[in-house]
């Protein structure tokens, strides 16, 4: 197959891909382009004029959707959101003003701005009955099985935002997801500790009030950090938006059917929790303390090029960046001003880290295959000393991911050219045969 930029012009960027079949059948196929970033060959019609599916599974090579939300260049280590790079975002935005340049595409004036923090803020509030259903639940449940339940029933407490035909419910349940997320999170954490859950307070940003809904407790008054609020806000804007992910699919797919955003939300939320995906932040840090000290990284490394070991080295790898994660740099950087404000001069799981990512970045396995650290590298160290334990940390990314996957769900729905996501597939199991009475068979 070859992408002919000579060919006869299409309206879409003047290009088009011809695919030879046996017999010599050529068959010609519009290229797309998009604003930057590879073209795609627009398949759409292949079936219809060959009769053949293409074979892709994982999606490597596969655009399901057009998107005016973030850009990834995997090769060059780039990440934008709505085209602002995101070590600018990092730097310089907070989370909020970034979720509403991810929502509606620009900046927000001062005034929307403000707007935008009140609405958010009146939304942070759970139905009361809801934070029964936490109590259902076994004390000793991991926060993600209460995430996936408790935001899925959203749908059962808010009918007046699930019509996704009219824009205004749409718009509301936008806020509402970003706003109660925190709130399910934190409640998620109290339950599992036994103490009571802590009601959101509207007087505070969306980071320090997330924070004194985890660890405020009612009998004492509790002190917002600033450099903490501050290292938590980088690590939600990093996490916010990260294009087609398998969390971000998911959601599309779920909503490609006309499912209300609550219940596409959870079905993210259940996919972001995976080792391979958002759970690699938790089982990174898990793998941190097995290797327990430097002394022992190298046979570590060592077994994580063992394929048969079943060992992964985890916070390393990325399907789309061949190079390192742009976030990873960030992450790296905030995890020490953490620690620094914190006073932990020698965290052992940070200098394991440290060595661990010397050693890989100099192995030829891992050079060849071009794996670098991804942000869930440095993230769980971060947030452990941000006082959260393991099983949270898919929590943070899963209220972090909340306004990428309701933005791309919005976008998706908004989209002339959505259909219902059905993949086809290479069929290989058994061809015809007659089935054959049970008396009959041996
Ligand atoms: N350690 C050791 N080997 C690895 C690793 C790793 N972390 N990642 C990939 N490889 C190897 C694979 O075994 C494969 O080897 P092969 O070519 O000899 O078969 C090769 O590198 C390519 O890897 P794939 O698994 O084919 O790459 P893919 O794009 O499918 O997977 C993934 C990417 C899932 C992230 C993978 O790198 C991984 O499992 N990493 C560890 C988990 C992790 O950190 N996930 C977080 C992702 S970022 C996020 O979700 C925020």
């Amino acid at each position: 197959m070859s992408a002919d930029d000579n060919k006869a012009s299409n309206a879409a960027s003047g290009k088009q891909a011809t695919i030879t079949l046996s017999g010599n059948r050529v068959v010609q196929m519009p290229v797309r382009s998009g604003s930057v970033g590879p073209d795609v060959i627009d398949i759409g019609r292949l079936y219809a004029n060959t009769g053949c599916f293409t074979y892709d599974p994982g999606f490597v090579s596969t655009a399901n959707c057009s998107s005016k939300i973030t850009y990834i260049d995997g090769d060059e280590g780039i990440l934008m959101y709505r085209g602002y790079p995101i070590e600018q975002i990092a730097d310089h935005s907070n989370f909020l003003e970034t979720c509403y340049l991810l929502l509606h595409g620009e900046l927000p004036s001062k005034a929307q701005n403000s707007e935008f923090c009140t609405t958010i803020s009146r939304h942070t509030m759970l139905h009361e009955q809801m934070t029964r259903f936490f109590t259902g639940y076994r004390r000793d449940a991991h926060p993600m099985a209460i995430m996936c339940g408790t935001v899925g029933a959203l749908s059962a407490f808010y009918h007046d935002s699930t019509d996704i035909n009219d824009p205004h419910q749409r718009m509301v349940a936008q806020h509402r997801l970003i706003a109660k997320m925190p709130t399910i999170a934190a409640m998620a954490y109290k339950y599992s500790i036994g103490q009571p859950f802590i009601y959101p307070r509207n007087d505070l940003d969306y980071v320090s009030n997330f924070l004194q809904m985890c660890f405020a407790v009612p009998c004492e008054p509790y002190q917002i950090d600033e450099v903490r609020a501050r290292a938590l806000d980088k690590i939600f804007i990093l996490h916010a938006d990260h294009e087609q992910n398998a969390s971000t699919s998911t959601v599309r797919l779920a909503g490609s059917s006309g499912a209300n955003p609550f219940a596409c939300i959870a079905a993210g939320i259940a996919c972001l929790w995976g080792p391979a995906h958002g759970g690699a932040n938790e089982a990174c840090l898990n793998m941190l303390k097995e290797i327990g000290t430097v002394d022992k990284v190298a046979d570590y490394v060592k077994k994580t090029k063992d394929k048969s070991s079943g060992v992964k080295l985890m916070g390393f790898g990325h399907r789309v960046y061949k190079n390192y994660d742009p976030r990873a740099k960030v992450m790296q950087k905030t995890c020490h001003e953490v620690l620094n404000h914190l006073g932990v001069k020698e965290d052992p799981l940070l200098k394991v880290a440290l060595e661990l990512e010397r050693i890989a970045l100099q192995d030829d396995y891992f050079i060849e295959k071009k794996l670098y650290p991804n942000v869930d590298y440095y993230s769980g160290i971060t947030l452990k000393a941000l006082g959260f334990p393991e099983d949270m940390f898919t929590v943070l990314f899963a209220v972090a991911r909340t306004v990428g996957w309701i933005a791309q769900w919005k976008e998706m729905v908004e989209d002339p050219e959505q259909k219902i996501g059905r993949p086809r597939q290479l069929y290989i199991g058994p061809s015809r045969r007659e089935y054959v009475q049970l008396d009959k068979r041996a």
